[in-house]
This record gives structure tokens, C-alpha cells and sequence, in this order.
């Protein structure tokens, strides 16, 4: 199945929504500013664009679709200003599948628009016009060479599809009792993984490449692991307690065994040796700089834990982003429950482990 297909982060801005459970993602936008500012400053710098195309990949719903290009907005600014330049038009695209919820994203534009006017002091209206571009990422979304700089956060370790090689000649799942990488998979398992990030980086690159102008910029920032070793705890673990989750409802007979072992997460946390080969064999960037970051699991929470557990904080934060894909494969009737036990598993993770998630942000350069 592939993810566009079954992939949507919780829609609206309810209680599971995404929109209430990203802090995590915010945190890492945070973190990856530093990288995205200096983009910017070089881009303008060194040709001084009039228009400047900019794609937001995987922007998804909620408060941080518009925060990322209220950021970049900024930083244009101010530096055009510090630079004597006129300020350019933005023609900012917001990219995310067909079924993201870009009607709660359109809800908050009035008054995106409504700030960046009073904030800029633009009498003729907004300089910056944002659109949404429906789609993969994974193949061609913009007309060539029209982007100066293509921003995308926390959504790059999403798989066009989970490895379709992880069966058996019977067809039973080879990936027994997990739903990702861990400790106990096969090498092949491993294999098949690595080699779907391979394909989908690869087309990821070769797609971008048409898009990007000579000298523009992208940010890229995902999960990831400092190790060469993807079964290390930092990339995998969140996966390997959700698994420990699904199986014991297979043990209590509330979920089929066969389901379990038949469900793989189209997810890749690489490192960065594994994405600077794919940079190097499809040779249209060159890499600027790349940093790896330690991000808790409850990250930016703290203050709305009064009474949550972090174990539960935790949970909502991972809900938010696969109940669609666990619902699709599932069913909708174990969601609560499997949810329920995940918090308490995490909640008995973090009391003897400080387990951390690992983001990359790497900055790459169109080559001429
Ligand atoms: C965890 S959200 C991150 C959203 C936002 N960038 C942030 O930092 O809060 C990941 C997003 O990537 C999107 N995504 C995953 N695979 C994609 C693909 N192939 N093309 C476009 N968007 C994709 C998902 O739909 C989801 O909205």
C-alpha cells in the first residue's frame, strides 16, 4: 500500500488533532532555523532574485505550517533590508499529500495575511502569496527551475511505501511481532529497507533537481540516527514500544497475529553517510553542511503536563501522526486501546531511559 494512500496526520483542531499534538515538531523547527537563515542570506546575497519560489514539503495542519513561512518571511526581510535590496515577492508553495487537512491551514491565512501587513507595513498588500501544491513529494510538484528554496521539516523519513520485499514465499511476514527496524529483524528486512530510502531519496533528489534554480537552497530536516546501525534504540524504539503495544492485544486475542506481522511502517530513519551517497550518485547538489540534533520525546511539553503524564504526552504526539495508518490496517476499533497501552509503556520506558529521537538537518546547494 503506498502512503499516499494511508497517510494523514489527525485532521482538525480537536483533542488528537496534529494541530494540538506537534510541540515536538516545533521544537524541531526550531533547531533547524539556524540552517534555513543562512540559506536564505546566501540566496540573497548571491543573486538577488526579484520573485522568490519557495516549497514547504510536508507542511501538514496546525500551527506550524504557517510558522515555518512566517520565519522565512522574516528573515527575507530583515535581510533585504541589512543588504539595501528591494524585498522580493515570495511565491510561497505548501506541499503536502492529497489528503492533508489544508482546509485548517486555508482557515488561518486571513489573519497570517492580516499580520504580515501590519508587520511589514506593505500599503499595497502582502508581498508574500502562498498557495497549496497537493501531492508526493516523491516526483515532480513545480514547473522547472521556478523554487530558490525548498524548506521541509519532520516529514523526509515518511517512505513512498513500506518495502514490499519483507514477505516469505507464503506470503507470511518476515518482520515477525515488529513493525520497523529492531534488534531481532532479519538482515534482509534491514535490506529491504534500505534499499526502498535508496529509490525514494533518489527519485526525491532527481525531482527537486528539475524544480531548483542554479545556486538555490534546500533544508532538510528528518529523523535520523548518529550510528551506522538502524536498529539502534534512538531511531527505533518509539516503533518497537508500539509494537510491544500491538502484541499484547494479539496475546489477549483483541488483535490477529497475522495483521501485526503483516504491517510495516513506511518509515526510514537514515544517517547522514547513507543520504550523502544518494547526494553524491545524483549529483545535482552539493552538501553546505548537515547537524544532528537530540530532541527528548515529551520535547516543548513540559508546561502542559500538569497532570499528563509524559508517557501519555508522548503517545498523543505519535497518535496525531500514524492512527490514520494504523486505522486503515487495523480498523478503528483498537485505536483507544492500543494508544492507551502505548503510554504506559512509554511512561515505563522513560523512568529507566532517556531514550531521545535523533534530527538531521541537512542544507544542500544547486549546482550550476
Ligand atoms: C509529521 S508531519 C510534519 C509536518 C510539518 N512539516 C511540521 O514540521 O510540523 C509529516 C508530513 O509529511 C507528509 N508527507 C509524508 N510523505 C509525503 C510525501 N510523499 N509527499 C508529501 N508529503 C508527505 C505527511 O502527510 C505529513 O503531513
Amino acid at each position: 500500500m503506498e502512503t499516499v494512500e494511508v497517510l494523514h496526520m489527525n485532521k482538525g483542531v480537536g483533542e488528537t488533532s496534529y494541530a494540538m499534538n506537534s510541540t515536538v515538531q516545533n521544537k524541531i523547527i526550531y533547531v533547524t532555523n539556524p540552517a534555513t537563515k543562512k540559506a536564505i542570506v546566501e540566496i540573497l546575497c548571491s543573486s538577488r532574485p526579484m520573485r522568490m519560489g519557495i516549497a514547504d514539503l510536508g507542511c501538514s495542519s496546525g500551527p506550524n505550517a504557517l510558522r515555518v513561512i512566517s520565519e522565512i518571511v522574516d528573515v527575507v526581510h530583515a535581510n533585504s533590508r541589512v543588504l539595501d535590496c528591494p524585498v522580493p515577492e515570495l511565491v510561497v508553495h505548501l506541499n503536502d499529500l492529497f489528503t492533508n487537512d489544508f482546509n485548517t491551514v486555508f482557515d488561518s491565512l486571513p489573519s497570517f495575511y492580516k499580520t504580515q501587513r501590519q508587520e511589514k507595513g506593505n500599503e499595497f498588500g502582502s508581498t508574500c502569496f502562498v498557495s497549496a501544491v497537493p501531492g508526493s513529494f516523491y516526483g515532480r510538484l513545480f514547473p522547472s527551475k521556478s523554487l530558490h528554496l525548498v524548506h521541509s521539516s519532520s516529514s523526509l523519513h515518511w517512505l513512498s511505501q513500506a518495502p514490499l520485499d519483507l514477505k516469505d514465499g507464503w506470503g507470511r511476514g518476515l518482520n515477525k511481532g515488529k513493525i520497523y527496524i529492531s534488534k531481532s529483524s532479519p538482515q534482509c528486512v534491514l535490506d529491504a529497507y534500505l534499499r526502498q530510502f535508496q529509490n525514494d531519496f533518489s527519485l526525491f533528489l532527481q525531482s527537486r533537481s528539475q524544480e531548483i534554480v542554479a545556486g538555490g537552497y534546500m533544508v532538510l530536516s528528518l529523523m535520523g540516527r548518529q550510528s551506522m546501525d538502524p536498529t539502534t534504540p534512538h531511531c527505533c524504539y518509539q516503533w518497537e514500544l508500539l509494537a510491544q503495544a500491538l502484541m499484547s492485544m494479539v496475546s489477549e486475542g483483541l488483535v490477529e497475529e497475522k495483521k501485526l506481522d503483516s504491517f510495516d511502517a513506511p518509515y526510514y530513519a537514515p544517517c547522514i553517510e547513507e543520504m550523502k551517497l544518494e547526494i553524491e550518485k545524483e549529483g545535482s547538489f552539493m552538501v553546505v553542511c548537515h547537524e544532528a540534533y537530540e530532541i527528548n520525546w515529551d520535547a516543548g511539553m513540559e508546561q502542559q503536563s500538569d497532570s499528563t503524564s509524559s508517557g501519555e504526552l508522548v503517545a498523543r504526539t505519535i497518535r496525531a501522526v500514524v492512527e490514520s495508518m494504523l486505522e486503515f490496517h487495523f480498523g478503528s476499533h483498537i485505536i483507544d486501546e492500543v494508544f492507551r497501552r502505548y503510554a504506559k509503556l512509554v511512561e515505563e520506558h522513560l523512568s529507566k531511559n532517556r531514550t531521545k529521537y535523533i534530527n538531521l538537518v541537512i542544507s544542500l546547494v544547486k549546482r550550476n
